[in-house]
């Protein structure tokens, strides 16, 4: 079985729909480990429910970037962790991490890149920031994760039509559930090795689309 690491920093709602799948079978991996940089986040509590191994590695203890993603990687590869899932993690990967795991990492993003993404986008903020903008519509995507900011080639996406009276939270919500379709999704194609990566364009194995 091939082995998955995911790095969140929050309530682990996509998480959760990574463990739902893999335990219906959709997801051909195993989840070797979960890591959190904020020791009060949900999902470490997610995975401590169904036994997978989780730890809380705060940038606070650390005296660089450097160590900090050290001890990202050790844990790692301690656990065998072959591809990496960054389910609401808030925090930039070193290049570092970045390279060792090159094209086996990937992030869900909750607007359509490349509006609404980079640098200051993230959480509730890139929803306000497209009710603001009065963009008609937003949506989820699911890319590799690169040197940059969101800025790694796109491996799904799927819109959200913004409705009129839309807040915050219930636009969040709407983008959030196709979060939980589009996430797994990627992850089953990843681990079984049905992405082809050519620069910035990427292929999915027939059938999976
Ligand atoms: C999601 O909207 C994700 O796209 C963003 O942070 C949120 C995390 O939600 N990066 P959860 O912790 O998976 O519930």
């Amino acid at each position: 079985m091939k082995g998955i690491g995911v790095l969140l920093s929050g309530g682990g709602s996509n998480l959760q729909a990574v463990m739902d799948a893999v335990e219906r079978g959709s997801i051909p991996a195993d989840i070797k480990l979960v890591l959190s940089d904020r020791p009060n986040a949900y999902g470490l509590v997610r995975a401590e429910s169904k036994g997978i191994p989780s730890f809380c590695i705060d940038r606070k203890q650390y005296k660089s970037s450097e160590s900090f993603n050290q001890a990202i990687l050790e844990k790692l590869t301690d656990h065998h962790v072959e591809y990496v899932v960054l389910a609401g993690y808030l925090r930039i990967l070193s290049p570092e991490l970045v390279e060792c795991y090159r094209n086996k990492i990937i992030n869900i993003h909750p607007s359509l890149i490349p509006s609404f993404c980079g640098m200051g986008f993230y959480g509730q903020k890139v929803h306000q920031a497209v009710l603001d903008y009065g963009a008609k519509v937003t949506g989820a995507t699911v890319h590799f994760v690169d040197e940059g900011t969101d800025t790694g080639p796109i491996i799904l996406q799927k819109a959200v039509d913004v409705l009129c009276g839309d807040t915050v939270e219930t636009l969040s919500q709407r983008v959030l559930e196709v979060e939980h379709e589009l996430l797994p999704r990627a992850v089953a194609l990843l681990v079984q090795d049905k992405i082809k990566v050519l620069g910035r364009k990427v292929t999915l194995e027939e059938g999976d689309v």
